[in-house]
Order: C-alpha cells, then sequence, then structure tokens
C-alpha cells in the first residue's frame, strides 16, 4: 500500500520525511524501490526533462503526462504533484478542476506555490478531499519573474511574513509545506510553530523532512548546480562516457559480438541459399 497522508503527517517530530522528484517511470520505480517516502512529480520537470529556463512554460497537460509515468512505477511512495503556473490562480473552480485531473492521472496530493494569498484556493481544494502541500519561501513560478533566484527570510520581517504564511497554509488545511531556500533558522522557526511536517529543499537541518531533484542527486543536470544540492552521483560523466566507448565499439566493429546476435539453424541457411541460387 502506497504511503498516505497520515503516514506522512505521523513523522512529525520522530523520523525525517524523505522527498525526491521523478517525472518518468523508470525513475519513479528505482527511487519506490530505495524506499523514498514521497515522489513530487515537481514543475521541474519543465527545466530538467524538457529542457526549459524556468518552471512557467509548463502545462497540466505535462504534469498529467509525468504523473501517469510516476504512477505506473510507484508501489510504496506517495505521489505528490505539482499545480503548474496558471493552472490555480484564475479562480477556486480552475484550482479544483486541475487539482482533479492530477489525482486521476495518479497523484495522491497535489502541491501549489504562495502563502496567504492561496490559502482560501488550498481550503476549497482540501474541502473537495485532496490533500494538498503547500510551498512558501523561494517560489520558483513567480520569483522569476521579480527578483529571481534568492535565498528568502533573511530580515525579521521577512521571516514574519512568511511564518505567517506558514501558519495560514496549516490552517487551510495544507498536509505538509515546501520550504525552499530559507534562512536555516527560519525554517527551524517555522517548523517548530505549525503542526503539520515542513518539508525542506536549501532552508537546513531542521525541517521535518528534505526534498531535491532526482537530477541533481544524480548529478544528471549541469545547467544549474546550487550550493543546497549534495550530488550522489556523477551520471552525466558517466553517461558520455558510456556512449562514447558505445559509439567506438560501432565504429571499430567491435559492436556487434557474437553474444549479441541470433542465428538460424546451419541446415536452414543451407536450404534459403540452395533456393535464393
Ligand atoms: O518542482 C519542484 O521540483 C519543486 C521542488 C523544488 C520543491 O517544487
Amino acid at each position: 500500500m502506497p504511503r498516505s497522508v497520515k503516514d506522512i503527517t505521523s513523522k512529525k517530530d520522530s523520523t525525517k520525511i524523505s522527498v525526491i522528484t521523478a517525472y518518468d517511470y523508470t525513475t519513479a520505480l528505482l527511487c519506490d524501490k530505495a524506499g523514498i517516502d514521497i515522489l513530487l512529480v515537481g514543475d521541474s520537470g519543465g527545466m530538467v526533462m524538457l529542457g526549459y529556463e524556468n518552471t512557467i512554460p509548463v502545462t497540466m497537460e505535462q504534469m498529467c503526462f509525468f504523473t501517469e509515468a510516476v504512477s505506473r512505477g510507484r508501489q510504496n511512495s506517495m505521489i505528490v504533484a505539482d499545480l503548474p503556473f496558471m493552472s490555480y490562480q484564475a479562480s477556486k473552480s480552475q484550482a479544483i478542476e486541475n487539482s482533479g485531473r492530477l489525482i486521476k492521472s495518479g497523484a495522491d496530493a497535489v502541491k501549489l506555490e504562495g502563502g496567504r494569498e492561496v490559502a482560501e484556493t488550498v481550503r476549497a481544494i482540501v474541502k473537495t478531499g485532496i490533500p494538498v502541500m503547500g510551498h512558501i519561501g523561494l517560489q520558483p513560478q513567480t520569483t522569476v519573474l521579480q527578483e529571481g533566484y534568492k535565498v528568502q527570510a533573511k530580515t525579521k520581517d521577512a521571516a514574519l511574513e512568511l511564518i505567517e504564511d506558514a501558519k495560514a497554509l496549516e490552517e487551510a488545511g495544507a498536509f505538509s509545506i515546501a520550504l525552499e531556500m530559507v534562512t536555516q533558522e527560519v525554517a527551524k522557526i517555522i517548523t517548530d510553530s505549525i503542526k503539520i511536517p515542513t518539508i525542506g529543499i536549501g532552508s537546513g537541518p531542521d525541517c521535518d523532512g528534505q526534498v531535491l531533484v532526482f537530477h541533481d542527486v544524480v548529478g544528471l543536470y549541469e545547467k544549474i548546480k546550487p550550493k543546497f544540492v549534495k550530488r550522489y552521483l556523477e551520471l552525466s560523466q558517466e553517461i558520455v562516457k558510456a556512449v562514447e566507448s558505445y559509439k567506438s565499439d560501432i565504429t571499430s566493429g567491435k559492436f556487434p559480438s557474437k553474444e549479441h546476435c541470433f542465428s538460424i539453424d546451419k541446415s536452414e541457411l543451407e536450404r534459403l541459399k540452395r533456393e535464393i541460387a
């Protein structure tokens, strides 16, 4: 059975929650096998899978496509899928309808960016029975239009705003909140001041869980290398090396060798040759 909202929320103050992004069947299968609590079908997929500069162009169709693939690969992890830019801001009914599309595609919950300004939208989605993860601090969908990617909550006033946002999301019924690039001291204050788990990305060790983009964890995305990422592999280098060897084996005739080939019976081959002759 996949992990439920209750499994995740009950980890607050006990076990740390592990979250990683996934956008396709194979990655979901592997991360699920590794015991990850939550597979996040993030709109970061638009950057690392589709090559966009940022998450703004990502569509509902693309998010549903990623979510369906991930749901075919998971067994035990919970799936949270991102509502992309402009799929929930226009109205509550738009937010509910698009949340429903992600759930029908295989998600167990949805995530959306914003604090107090989206609290009523969160409440409306939760009221339909769809669990919601909030996302505050750096909000890639809109920060990129304003100040760019910057560390959040560096002043007392900014920190107070963020604490209010977290409380509003909790009050609206969110089951957890992602905190992106928040100063670690403020992330701890937020984590201590709400009852739902916080999932940090670049927000220090005191959050209730941690999330990273899969491509960063395995070293597959070279364009941006944030300070907060820990790379456990340098997979892109290994892949280039492997493909270079493949190419060189083709040109030298080393591949395919006997072990990669299929044969017809000798007698059948003789009959064939006679007939052709
Ligand atoms: O889209 C994403 O990958 C995210 C994480 C950065 C939290 O929202």
